[in-house]
């Protein structure tokens, strides 16, 4: 007989005379001649209760059957007596799968911190708030994919290994088959010369010139996939390995991009609303008591936008005391960010037209000479969550700034080729996969929507 997952017997539209369940045992409680089991297969966030009478034949069993192991139960679907459940299962045979031996088995029916449950990043994704995080992190995915597909975009798998520094920040893993000792350079040459693939290589900090180059073939594409920094900052917003969502449009300009940002953020958090009902109710109960207004009004609001700036303006004016001192020409940092959503505009904003000193080289020059056009999406209790731009076109401009910015064109010499070919204007954007998750969520550290996160001195599991 094939199990039945417990999503789908909550669901059931009648009894059923014979049914599988299989799951993990979240509690047990005795009574006289009986045993009541509250089981979670992870299907969903509730859990399917059995009630275990000491007529089945392996009751025995039972005193093994402790909160973490592993059940088969057969029986009958019936509706349940109990209040907020509508069906249980009456047990006619018991079968232990897998022993969690009580003294050992480190998850117990109280809360446990989050720093404690990192340490058990293997056993996480048993307990109520990690598997609906895994949940909504898995239908957030597929949300993404759909919404493009439903636009006309072309998914493209762009290389994890690259030999380009995409940002030009120089904050990349090497990857080398080269032994870690002992290598000298040739006369001539470089240590990379003997390596794998003759040159330097790295994983990629981004999909986005490789999407750029596929774009100027498929008209829109977006690559969705893993990314790697080496900053070694320790935040609740950075990671060494995270996910990007990276859409690249030709002919399209910034206004273009920026709506794209706005439609695409405000369609997944809509779906997750819509789909994940439960598992969101969780965060906004135990959470975050004021994600349900923050995600609606996400939904419902349109994005502030300003410029540059006018941003520096804002955070200018404003009472606030700043750890970084404001000034035009300045990065933006995560207080000034997080100020202008959740304080200032109090919902999502956009910021564009940024100096051009503080952006990377392929962002569009502006016709001041001194701005690019990139947008950067900032949201309440996070501040970045997209960082985007129009790509620069023109040949000599992009030269340029190449050249300006102390890199070597000839390392780019294929992605300067495409302006020499039928060059249009273009524009991209980065979406954080993670902080897309603590957006919808409410959770405040990126290690807890990353079912295994590695950030500086940890890659455990
Ligand atoms: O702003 P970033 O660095 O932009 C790019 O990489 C562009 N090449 C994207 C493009 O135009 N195709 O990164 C984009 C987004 C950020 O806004 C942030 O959400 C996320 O990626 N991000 C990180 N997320 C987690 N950990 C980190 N260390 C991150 N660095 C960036
Ligand atoms: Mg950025």
């Amino acid at each position: 007989m094939r199990r039945t997952p417990i999503v789908d017997a909550l669901q059931a539209e009648e009894a059923t005379k014979e049914i599988k369940i299989c799951g993990w045992v979240r509690t047990r409680r005795d009574a006289k001649g009986f045993s009541f089991l509250e089981m979670n297969d992870g299907s969903c966030l509730k859990n399917l209760q059995a009630i275990v009478d000491e007529s089945v034949p392996t009751y025995e069993i039972i005193k093994d059957v402790t909160t973490g192991a592993a059940v088969e139960v057969l029986g009958e679907l019936v509706p349940s007596p109990g209040k907020g459940q509508k069906w249980e299962v009456r047990a006619t045979e018991l079968k232990l799968l897998g022993t969690a031996d009580a003294d050992d088995f480190p998850l117990q029916k109280k809360r446990h911190s989050d720093e404690f449950l990192r340490q058990i990043a293997h056993l996480r994704p048993r307990t109520n708030k990690y598997g609906a995080t895994f949940r909504i992190r898995s239908e957030a995915s597929f949300a993404i994919h759909n919404f493009y597909r439903d636009k006309g975009f072309f998914n493209v798998h762009t290389p994890i290994l690259t030999g380009s520094d995409c940002e030009g920040a120089g904050e990349m893993f090497r990857v080398s088959t080269l032994p870690a000792t002992g290598v000298e350079a040739p006369k001539e040459g470089s240590v990379f010369d003997n390596d794998f693939f003759g040159r330097e290589a790295n994983l990629t900090v981004s999909g986005q010139l490789e999407a750029e180059l596929l774009a100027m073939g498929l008209g829109k594409v977006y690559t969705f996939g893993p990314t790697f920094r080496a900053e070694n900052s320790n935040t609740p917003r950075h990671a060494a390995e995270f996910w990007m969502i990276e859409p690249e449009v030709a002919f399209a300009d910034n206004e273009d991009n920026m709506d794209l940002a706005e439609e695409m953020t405000k369609y997944v958090v809509k779906h997750i609303l819509d789909n994940c009902a439960d598992d969101i109710e969780l965060f906004a109960k135990f959470v975050d008591k004021e994600l349900m207004g923050r995600l609606e009004n996400i939904i419902n609001e349109p994005f502030a936008r300003v410029s540059y700036t006018e941003a520096v303006e804002l955070l200018s004016a404003a009472k606030k005391k700043w750890e970084f001192p404001v000034e035009w020409g300045i990065d933006l940092q995560t207080e000034h960010e997080r100020y202008l959503a959740e304080e200032h505009f109090k919902k999502p904003v956009i910021v564009y037209d940024y100096p051009k000193d503080i952006k990377a080289f392929y962002m569009r020059m502006n016709d001041d000479g001194k701005t690019v056009a990139a947008m950067d999406v900032l949201v309440p209790r996070i501040g970045e969550l997209i960082g985007g731009s129009q790509r620069e076109e023109r040949m000599d401009v992009l030269l340029e700034r190449i050249n300006e910015m102390g890199q070597n064109p000839e390392d780019y010499w294929w992605y300067t080729d495409l302006r020499r070919f039928g060059s249009v204007p273009h524009a991209g954007f980065g979406m954080g996969f993670e902080r897309l998750l603590m957006l919808v969520t409410g959770i405040s550290n990126i290690r807890d929507v990353i079912p295994f996160p590695r950030t500086p001195q940890h890659i455990e599991f």
